[in-house]
């Protein structure tokens, strides 16, 4: 798919970038991509979201990844934007993680405006405590929600979707007024 509107080209360009390159990602660069995080919608805009960022060669980039099958991808990026739920500030539970979801993907998808690649990685929170241990962080005040990997792009990344048509539960045509 492809389209001249800039937000719309981002959202059908963007594709999940596991291998990075040596470049360095630059702090201005995460604080624009923060931005983007922080101004995503949430229910009654608690803005459930909390953040840590790790560079490369931080310590606690090695014991991250020892926390995942992804690994390497963990290990080999530039740089780690860390998510996290606020337990103590959230007024529902589903609605604060969805809030979260929209979060990461306006971060994914302002990386992918700057020419950088990154990854959504989830895996990692069936190891969430060994994880948030390692971080010196509580888990009765925070929750681990994901890990996205960013770097510049060492690959093109590739992944489709399914037809629309299978995804609605009425024909969209027939809806047509
Ligand atoms: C909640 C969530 C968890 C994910 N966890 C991982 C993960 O642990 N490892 C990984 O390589 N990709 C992970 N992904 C990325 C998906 O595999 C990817 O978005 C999907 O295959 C579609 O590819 P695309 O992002 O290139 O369009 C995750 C994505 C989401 C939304």
């Amino acid at each position: 798919m492809s389209s001249d509107n800039a937000v719309l080209k981002a959202i059908y360009e963007r594709r999940s970038i596991r291998k990075f390159q040596d470049d360095q990602v630059l702090p201005d660069q995460i604080e624009t991509i923060l931005d983007a995080g922080r101004w995503a919608p949430s229910g009654l805009n608690n803005q459930p979201w909390r953040f840590m960022v790790l560079y490369a060669g931080d310590k606690r980039q090695s014991m991250l990844a020892g926390c995942t099958k992804y690994g390497s991808i963990v290990q080999n990026a530039q740089a780690l934007i860390i998510v996290f739920l606020d337990r103590q500030n959230m007024y529902d539970y589903t609605k604060d993680c969805q809030g979260i979801g929209a979060c990461v993907q306006n971060m994914l998808l302002a990386a992918h405006s700057l020419g950088l690649g990154g990854v959504w990685l989830g895996e990692i929170l069936n190891r969430d405590s060994e994880a948030m241990q390692g971080l010196n962080l509580d888990q009765e005040k925070y929750q681990l929600m994901a890990v996205v990997a960013l770097g510049y792009p060492a690959e093109n990344g590739h992944s489709n979707r399914r037809d629309l048509q299978e995804l609605m539960l009425e024909d969209l045509d027939s809806q047509k007024f």
